[in-house]
């Protein structure tokens, strides 16, 4: 009796809360409120204002096909039964009914904390082909604090770029705590976060997990270099961990080469609150009446079919719409860093000339240590920060040596690293003030050195100076390297502290001073190419590579470990941007091992050509060759993961032309267990064309080698993708480069 009593009463109290639940949900949401819509080709982002202004994510997925369809979502969804169950907000305030983790934190001129935002108005605007804008405009009824969220859509990629811009409508300064570039909302079953972690050489190491209820935080509070650790980016799956050709995946980088913060928050629903942008640690921004602040851009593409095609569609994009001259070419050099250190002199680096023309490269690069007089430049311990040539090394200075390869055919590239100093220089000698460190107590290093205050103008002058004077003097140099070797230690700023502004601008303002020094060298040098460096991987984002054309994924380069990052750096990079240089890292590899999986990337040598035997050098020399061959395919075609070197004896990769006439493919053992050293089964092609006829030739065979694939085969695409080739990789084969070519 009992029993059936409470189940009476249970069922009452069930029907009376689903009236007052539907009467609320309707009253939430009524016919007036507005629905923006933004969408890409396949995908889209729909959101949608309440009663009372609020601007609520309804939906994250495919495009629906009848437009007006959008309006009708909030109808299914029944979060709005308490306050505390709001948690899909477009970007959450802080301090009022919000007791998520937020988007905003605003104290007003008045020290209130608290902001809420109401929507106030949206337009949406192509800006181009392929690319329309939607601004949503919102404010706080109270402070009247602006927050315009803008959504940027790439179409055809499937690549939205989110930030927002925040401004103080108040009479007095107010303070931004917390001021995500973008929050969004998913509903999946599941999520699934891969991230990336490391140190110096061993960069981009990706763990994949089941995110779980609660917050899981990723971020960088490094200052300069702030990828060290973790760079920027994660993969994202819904429902289930995606793989190349199956499942829902989100591809992320911040644009931004500072510190930054990622939240994924799991709420009640076991949804999935994405709050992505700067961190604010030790970073609240002070805006004054009428000021406004832009966050960083926060750049995914989103796919339903795998991560290959999300990675194929962000590839494309950063191509087209971000890398700096990213549709161009590259230039092949020799580098001289591992072949030499800070050893060498004038007549050991033109005598290295001859090595990079025997090769058959575009350049030579002078890396490290051909500077500073006072403090010589001989090890990391001193000199940086003094750019004036060292009159040992080089007593006919930087000229001589561009004019000498120049006459010997080759171009001429120059390192550099200008935003840092050694406490064992002249330019910490006379400019104390120009250096991130704190007054009075002791000073901490990263290799050796500290980092300059970009914040100061005249430091960004000095800085701008240093890559100016040298090209206005060597006017034929025709490429750079531009290092950073140093996080920030004791974050503190003369000059912010003599403006009278907030130490904790310092690292905001760090990354702004660092993008308009790079603005000023690309107004003023539209087409040098400069690689991105630091120490390796450590400033790899969408950020800095608008001024940049390639950066240097790791210091450590031996093959294996290269393979490794290359397939993780593959999943948000394009190869064109991936500098890759034969090295004598790891000895035990041979040479053609090394530069087959050097040729995958962009191509480049470093080690003593001299030092090379008959057959090395000449199987070099064909390589090159064949990489000029395929280049245009590698750089400006669509890759295919075929298949993991985390899950596989051996790994390969594909590169397809746009028109599928032209295919390389790369394999490269990375296991050496007994039992899975040969290639047994055949590894399936993408991307061809099922109707057209092919031929299969291999590149790079070392001299007296023969290779064991039959070239006088055709096949059609259809067999290609289906059934596949085997590389026939073995221990004999560790590396095979496959051209496959379209017949008529
Ligand atoms: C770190 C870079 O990653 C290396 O390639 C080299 O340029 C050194 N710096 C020079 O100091």
């Amino acid at each position: 009796m009992k029993h059936t009593k409470s189940l009476n009463f249970n069922i009452k109290t069930q029907f009376i809360l689903l009236f007052f639940l539907t009467t609320f949900v309707k009253s939430l949401f009524s016919q007036s409120n507005i629905t923006i819509v933004i969408e890409s080709s396949d995908y889209a982002i729909a959101l949608q204002t309440d009663n009372s202004k609020r601007l609520w994510h309804t939906y994250f997925g495919q495009r629906l096909t009848l437009p007006n369809e959008y309006i009708s979502i909030s109808k299914q969804l029944r979060y709005y039964e308490r306050n505390e169950d709001y948690y899909n907000h477009a970007y959450t305030p802080s301090g009022t009914w919000n007791i998520a983790e937020p988007a905003l934190r605003v104290m007003h001129a008045d020290k209130n904390p608290s902001t809420e935002l109401e929507y106030l108005s949206h337009v949406t605007t192509k800006l181009k082909d392929n690319i329309v804008q939607t601004v949503i405009s919102m404010i706080d009824p109270l402070y009247k604090t602006e927050v315009q969220l803008f959504y940027k859509v790439y179409q055809k990629e499937n690549v939205f770029e989110q930030w927002t811009v925040i401004k103080n409508n108040e009479r007095g300064n107010i303070e931004l705590k917390k001021y995500a570039s973008a929050n969004l909302y998913f509903r999946n079953k599941d999520f699934y976060l891969t991230q990336y972690h490391g140190t110096w050489a061993t960069e981009m190491q990706p763990e994949t997990h089941r995110l779980t209820a609660g917050i899981k935080i990723l971020d960088s509070k490094l200052g300069a270099r702030a990828n060290l650790y973790a760079p920027p980016t994660f993969m994202l799956s819904f429902d289930e961990v995606a793989t190349e050709d199956k499942g829902k995946v989100m591809l992320a980088n911040l644009a931004w080469s500072g510190n930054y913060r990622f939240d994924f928050e799991k709420d009640r629903y076991d949804n999935l609150r994405l709050i992505a942008g700067a961190n604010p640690h030790a970073a609240e921004y002070q805006l004054a009446p009428k000021e406004s602040f832009e966050t960083p851009h926060l750049i995914y593409a989103y796919s339903e079919n795998g991560k290959g095609e999300a990675s194929r569609n962000i590839h494309r994009w950063a191509r087209k719409y971000r890398i700096f001259d990213g549709e161009g070419d590259r230039l092949t050099l020799l580098n001289n860093w591992e072949a030499t250190f800070f050893d060498f002199d004038e007549n050991k680096i033109v005598n290295l000339f001859d090595g990079a023309k025997k090769l058959g490269v575009d350049l030579f690069l002078l890396d490290d240590g051909w500077f500073a007089n006072k403090y010589p430049r001989n090890d990391d311990n001193a000199g940086l920060g003094d750019w004036q040539e060292n009159k040992k090394k080089l007593p006919n200075g930087l000229g001589y040596l561009v004019k000498n390869a120049t006459e010997k055919g080759i171009k001429f590239g120059i390192w550099i690293e200008p935003e840092m100093v050694n406490p064992k220089s002249e330019l910490y000698e006379n400019h104390l003030d120009w250096i991130i460190r704190q007054p009075d107590r002791k000073e901490y290093y990263y290799r050796n050195q500290l980092v300059l205050d970009l914040t100061n103008p005249k430091v960004q002058d000095h800085v701008f100076g240093v890559f100016d004077n040298i090209l206005t003097k060597n006017t034929d140099i025709a490429y750079v390297k531009w290092d950073c070797n140093s996080i920030i230690y004791n974050a503190y700023s003369e000059y912010l502290a003599q403006q009278n502004l907030p130490q904790s601008h310092l690292y905001m303002e760090y990354v702004k001073g660092l993008y308009k020094v790079f603005e000023r060298v690309r107004s003023k040098y539209p087409i040098i190419p400069i690689m991105l460096c630091s120490g390796g991987g450590g400033r790899v984002d969408y950020g800095a590579l608008q001024y940049f054309g390639e950066f240097w994924i790791s210091d450590n380069t031996a093959p294996v470990d290269r393979v490794f990052m290359h397939w993780d750096y593959s999943h948000f990079f394009p190869t064109i941007a991936m500098s890759a240089h034969v090295t004598n890292w790891d000895k035990t590899a041979s040479i053609k091992y090394r530069t087959d999986v050097a040729s995958m990337g962009k191509l480049g040598f470093d080690i003593e050509v001299d030092k090379l035997n008959k057959d090395e050098l000449k199987y070099c020399q064909e390589a090159v060759k064949n990489y000029n061959s395929f280049s245009d395919t590698l750089w400006k075609g669509d890759q295919y993961r075929l298949q993991s070197p985390y899950e596989n004896s051996f790994a390969s990769f594909q590169y397809v032309d746009e028109k599928k006439n032209k295919s390389i493919m790369f394999s490269y053992l990375v296991n050496n267990r007994f039992e899975i050293i040969y290639s047994v089964e055949p590894v399936q092609l993408k991307g061809l064309d099922f109707s057209k006829k092919y031929k299969v030739k291999e590149l790079n065979l070392f001299p007296n080698t023969t290779t064991p694939i039959d070239e006088t085969v055709v096949y059609s695409g259809d067999y290609l993708m289906k059934v596949g080739l085997n590389p026939k990789i073995s221990r004999e084969r560790k590396s095979v480069v496959l051209e496959v070519s379209a017949v008529k």
